[in-house]
């Protein structure tokens, strides 16, 4: 395991799939009743962005920081980039030094009564994310892999919830099955609960096989998103990202057409750029 997600911290994936679970926790305080957030591949919860590796990469710079400095956003990524200010009111300079990872996010999140499993298997990674967020009785971080978790720890009490699935992609096509594997299981034990998976495209191509697997699986109520910023062709590493959601809240697809072609506008960089929402399969 050679991922080190401090490279990647505020980039345009970063930020999409944090402006996506925002939205998807918010939606679950919609009801009173206290719901459990699951984070299979939860990385080390705070990011240094004037650290060795962001200062190597610069990726925030086309991602967090072009959405600070933004305006006329849609109400969807107000509260994603209000705790983004918050968490950077003390440094004191213009833009930011620290980049909140999906655990802090979802802990800043959470009402008294919420839970969140944290799981990361790399011990360093687990050792910081530990040291942030484990003296927080609502939350439990567990070094160990996030696949086999959720067959162990789901369905959770509070029988509402949400999970959120983010591996690194070190073998993309294997990634995938260790996906459809965990899911399986996952949802056999718990099928209401809602799963937030996320990938990388660097083809277009490439998650079809992943999208089709849904309505094989006769899995229903399943809604996919697509951020696209440079085409195919392109050398770069990662041409945009997704993220696939299993029993997706009410409305969330409204939500989604609203909050993307925004974040196209503001963190393209080039004349290119694609959005997509669609539903794989239907209830
Ligand atoms: C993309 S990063 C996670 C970022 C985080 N979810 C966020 O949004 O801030 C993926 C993380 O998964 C960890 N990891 C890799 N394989 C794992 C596994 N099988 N189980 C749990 N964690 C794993 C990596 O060490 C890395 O920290």
């Amino acid at each position: 395991m050679n991922y080190r997600h401090a490279f990647h911290a505020g980039n345009f994936a970063d930020v999409f799939k944090h402006a996506i679970l925002v939205g998807l926790l918010e939606a679950l305080k919609t009801k009173q009743t206290p719901f459990c957030y699951f984070d299979t591949h939860a990385g080390a919860g705070r990011y240094d962005l004037r650290g060795e590796e962001a200062r190597k990469t610069r990726e925030h710079e086309a991602g967090v920081v072009r959405l600070l400095h933004a305006t006329r956003l849609p109400g969807a990524l107000h509260i994603y980039l209000n705790l983004v200010r918050a968490l950077n009111n003390s440094s004191g300079h213009h833009d930011p030094a620290i980049y909140p990872g999906s655990p802090l996010l979802a802990s800043l999140l959470l009402r008294e009564s919420d839970r969140a499993v944290l799981c990361e298997k790399q011990p360093e990674e687990a050792a910081k994310l530990k040291a942030l967020l484990a003296h927080d009785a609502r939350i439990g971080v567990h070094a160990r892999d996030g696949y086999s978790a959720l067959a162990a720890l789901l369905p959770p009490k509070e029988r509402r919830g949400l999970v959120l699935i983010d591996p690194p992609f070190e073998a993309q096509e294997e990634e995938f099955r260790a996906i459809e594997a965990a899911l399986l299981q996952a949802l056999a034990r718990w099928p209401t609960g809602t799963y937030a998976i996320w990938y990388p495209i660097k083809l277009r191509h490439q998650p079809q096989r992943f999208q089709r697997w849904f309505a094989l699986q006769k899995i229903p109520k399943v809604l996919c998103a697509e951020l696209l910023l440079h085409p195919d062709n392109s050398t770069l590493r990662l041409n945009g990202c997704g993220m696939v959601i299993v029993n997706a809240p009410w409305k969330f697809d409204r939500q989604l057409e609203e909050l993307l072609p925004s974040l196209r506008e503001h963190m393209a960089q080039g004349r290119f750029g694609e959005t997509r929402v669609e539903w794989l399969t239907a209830d």
